[in-house]
């Protein structure tokens, strides 16, 4: 059934229980005991459906309710902000997406760094994907002032003291060493995504990173998306991360 707007209507105790506030038969306790709101008026009687856009209350609590998912995969070009607005009026990776959803990025890339973002409204997932307790592999291709040694990398890789804290061990290999421009350039593996990591484990031992982007995360990678375009992951992808949350 849909309402004069056109909006979905769906009975009030499913949406609250669906919400994960509590279940169907406590929401239907709730509202006949006058505890649940709709726009502001309470709602007593059982049978009464509700739309999704609709404000609902619950014992004074603002229900957040069950959303479709979405899961966006972005190549960033540079000089986009990685955050949902930004104050100072710069354009932002959300902007670049046409989704009335209210999705947010999986993690940040620097506004001069290019490459694969995830952007979503499922806050599991991106729970998942963030913590550097999942280790799941990032690529990142960095050009990187001056000629690297493999002694360097070596370094690098066992695992460096950045703010404070070492970091994981890390995987890399040299791509390029361009002795005419002096700069190199290396893949670096790395399983965190500490604020700025590979910048500062380059700049730790001693070389700063003029390029950066980041090719893959996990089994997802930039293949047929171009810079500044974007493709939804399909259903199969979405469970394959799923998958390596619950392997
Ligand atoms: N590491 C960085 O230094 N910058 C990024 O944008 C991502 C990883």
């Amino acid at each position: 059934m849909y309402n004069v707007f056109g909006d979905f209507m769906e009975r009030l105790q499913k949406i609250i229980a669906e919400s994960g506030y509590c279940s169907r038969r406590k929401a239907e306790e709730l509202i006949s005991k006058g505890k649940v709101k709709v726009n502001n008026k309470v709602e007593t009687k059982l049978g009464t459906k509700a739309s999704y856009d609709d404000y609902i209350e619950v014992e004074v609590n603002p229900l957040n309710k069950k959303e479709d998912k979405v899961y966006f995969l972005l190549n960033k070009p540079r000089g986009v902000v990685t955050s949902v607005t930004d104050d100072k009026g710069r354009k932002t990776v959300v902007d670049l997406i046409n989704t009335d959803k209210r999705i947010y990025p999986v993690g940040r890339l620097d506004y001069d760094t290019t490459g694969l973002l995830l952007l979503t409204n499922d806050g599991e997932l991106t729970n998942f994907l963030i913590h550097p307790k999942n280790n799941i592999e990032k690529v990142y291709v960095a050009k990187i002032k001056g000629l690297i040694s493999k002694d360097d990398l070596r370094t690098l890789c066992r695992g460096i003291i950045i703010d404070g804290k070492k970091t994981n061990k890390a995987q890399s290999k040299i791509l390029k060493i361009d002795k005419k421009n002096n700069c190199s350039v290396v893949e670096l593996i790395i399983h965190e995504g500490r604020n700025h990591q590979v910048k500062k484990m380059f700049e730790s031992i001693g070389y700063e990173v003029l390029k950066l982007k980041r090719e893959s995360i996990s089994f997802l990678t930039l293949d047929g998306v171009k810079s500044g375009e974007y493709r939804e992951l399909s259903v199969k992808e979405v469970k394959k991360l799923y998958g390596e949350k619950n392997d």
